[in-house]
């Protein structure tokens, strides 16, 4: 039975719907199906626009012996080779042998390709801004290459001021008995699934693209007939601007895409700590694992908003397979005009940061925001203090009106909300804080100490509470500050942040042997200054203790200028980098050191897993 949508008085779709498929193309998943869309005109002569895939042949040819009621076909007008749409051709010149092909020059050499019936001699060749006179209407023929394929071509309707607009403007998703765009809730139900659609069909392609809509933005257009999705009738300006947008590759919308790859749930665990403290800061998130995603859906995500943060972890001395499938159909995609962060994990050799580092400097107008996070198998406390500083640089890229933006569309920040980035115009320094419980030392690193009052002489200091340093000041109620100056090496950050004062002694490989007055020790090398404090008050914050903190001594050191956080992040903390060139050696197959050298000798023990030589194979 014959299953048909009227769309003009002259116009009908005899498309069809497949929900059974799982993969579009053998790699997009359609979880709510597709339609394949073909219309008919009837007119002096009758004129068919494309045919379907071949799985909805059938149900097509029905409905299309319906619509012609007795008549004959006259033309088909091939405006997409691809098979979805052209998979009925021979069915067609069977059924009605008159049938012409109207088409392009290089789609007759496509058609050609795919099918071995004489095409050529059916073939009305159109060239652009050809005309074709069916009676009433008259068709103008446009060529739009690269909007998916290069023999693409639409049609233009100068009577009815219709668009057949072939791959543009199309959806996934199956019609569900409607046939209009706006009888359905597209924006909310249709408009993920069309941006997914268009990022991953013609997504690569946005330069043409771009080039087809000046093309046709001189035609008045009452009406678009995409191959795939809805027709559009009313409300075009809403998926133009949409269009406009895409191709030009800039962000729907501000917010942070974190994508993160994850084995045991470590690289998943600092994932979502980002995203909780840029919620904090006002930002929107949005998550996915990439090895539970489909890339498609993650592709159009990136499409949709301005920041990125991928995190993974390193597999085979390289990125994750998921993470990096993912990188390289993004790369594949052309996307660009993008902030991103990046966080690396890895138990024995970080590099995953820099290699996809390496692969997104391959893309147009990547902005890299400078704090990375670098974790050795998971998050420790020590370094929650840097994913507050990813967070705070993410969220100084982004502009002041669009943090705090959470409110539904429509909506106004309250006269009250308070601008976060004006917090990071406040400068934080860095320092050790030392304590001592018994014989035990033990010190971290902080970024907040504040004079208070000068009479009496007072400083606050802010401490995380799973720095076990927290604990020992909560205890003894007496600590030193030493206040970083900026010839400080990154080891010192290694050696207080990196690790807990738990599980190891942060001083026992140390010179630091030097105590104040009140018998904890200090730092006496790349500092200007040390204090010496009493605990007053505390106060619980939840997360920290304010410790209000009387001074008890206080020195100079050197006249060198503290460190700040800033200074830290631009001059002192490593950066991920890009991969160098290939090297020529030996690799461990077990844990995936690197033997630089032409021959590895037969001898040769890995330093790092104790294996020998079996267990290396040739860099290639
Ligand atoms: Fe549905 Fe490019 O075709």
């Amino acid at each position: 039975m014959n299953c048909v949508k009227r769309i003009t008085d002259d116009l009908t779709w005899v498309g069809a719907n497949d929900r059974r498929l799982s993969m579009f193309e053998g790699i997009y998943s359609v979880p709510y199906g597709v339609s394949y869309n073909s219309y008919l005109l009837i007119d002096d002569k009758t004129v068919l626009f494309d045919t379907v895939d071949k799985a909805v042949r059938q149900r097509f040819l029905e409905n299309v012996g319906f619509v012609l009621s007795g008549r004959d076909l006259d033309y088909i007008v091939v405006q997409h080779v691809e098979p979805d749409h052209s998979a009925a051709l021979s069915e067609l010149t069977l059924l009605y042998p008159k049938l012409k092909i109207v088409c392009s020059d290089k789609t007759l050499g496509f058609l050609e390709q795919f099918f071995d019936f004489d095409i050529r001699s059916r073939a009305h060749i159109v060239k652009e801004n050809d005309t074709l006179n069916t009676g009433r209407h008259e068709l103008r023929f446009i060529m739009a290459p690269m909007v998916h394929w290069p023999e693409v071509m639409v049609t233009y309707d100068s009577t009815d001021k219709i668009l057949f607009s072939a791959d543009a403007f199309g959806c996934f998703g199956a019609l569900n008995g409607a046939i209009f765009a706006d009888e359905v809730d597209f924006a909310k139900y249709y408009m993920d699934e069309a941006r997914r659609y268009y990022a991953n069909i013609v997504g690569k392609y946005g330069t043409q693209v771009s080039t087809f809509l000046s093309k046709v933005s001189g035609f008045a257009v009452d009406m678009i007939c995409p191959l795939h999705g809805f027709v559009w009738r009313k409300d075009m300006a809403g998926i133009l601007s949409k269009y406009a947008l895409w191709s030009s590759y800039e962000p729907e919308e501000y917010g942070v895409l974190i994508a993160y790859a994850s084995v045991y749930g470590n690289t998943e665990n600092a994932a979502e700590i980002l995203a909780c403290r840029l919620r904090e800061r006002g930002l929107k998130t949005a998550m996915y694992d990439v090895s539970v995603t489909p890339a498609s859906e993650i592709v159009s995500e990136a499409f949709r908003w301005s920041h990125i943060v991928f995190a993974s972890t390193t597999y085979n001395a390289g990125i994750f397979v998921t993470m990096e499938a993912l990188i390289n159909d993004l790369t594949a995609h052309n996307i660009q005009n993008r902030t991103v962060a990046i966080i690396e994990n890895g138990s024995w050799a970080p590099t995953s940061g820099g290699l996809i580092r390496g692969k997104l400097e391959q893309c147009k107008n990547i902005s890299f925001v400078d704090a990375g996070l670098s974790l050795k198998s998971s998050l420790k406390s020590s370094q929650i203090q840097e994913v507050e500083y990813l967070a705070d640089e993410i969220a100084a890229s982004f502009p002041a009106a669009e943090i705090n933006a959470l409110a539904p569309a429509g909506g106004t920040a309250p006269s009250d909300a308070v601008d976060m980035t004006t917090m990071f115009k406040l400068t934080y320094g860095l320092f050790v804080l030392s304590a001592r419980d018994g014989s035990k030392d033990n010190g971290c690193i902080i970024n907040t100490v504040t004079q208070i009052t000068e009479k009496p002489n007072r400083i606050s200091i802010a401490v995380n509470k799973s720095n076990y340093t927290h604990d020992m000041i909560l205890k003894t109620g007496v600590f030193n500050v030493s206040i970083l100056s900026e010839s400080v090496p990154f080891r010192v950050f290694e050696q207080f942040g990196f690790k807990s004062g738990r599980d190891t002694d942060k001083f026992v490989d140390s010179t630091y042997s030097d105590r104040s007055a009140n018998g904890v020790r200090y730092i006496p090398e790349h500092v200007n200054g040390v204090i010496s404090a009493k605990v007053a008050d505390s106060f619980d914050y939840g997360t920290h203790t304010l410790f209000v903190s009387d001074v008890t001594q206080a020195f100079v050191l050197s006249g060198e200028r503290s460190v700040t956080y800033q200074f830290y992040f631009d001059n002192i903390k490593p950066k991920p980098q890009p991969p160098k060139e290939k090297k020529t050696g030996y690799v461990c197959r077990i844990c995936g050191y690197v033997y630089e050298g032409d021959v590895l000798p037969d001898d040769f023990i890995c330093p790092l897993c104790k294996h020998g030589v079996d267990d290396f194979e040739k860099i290639l």
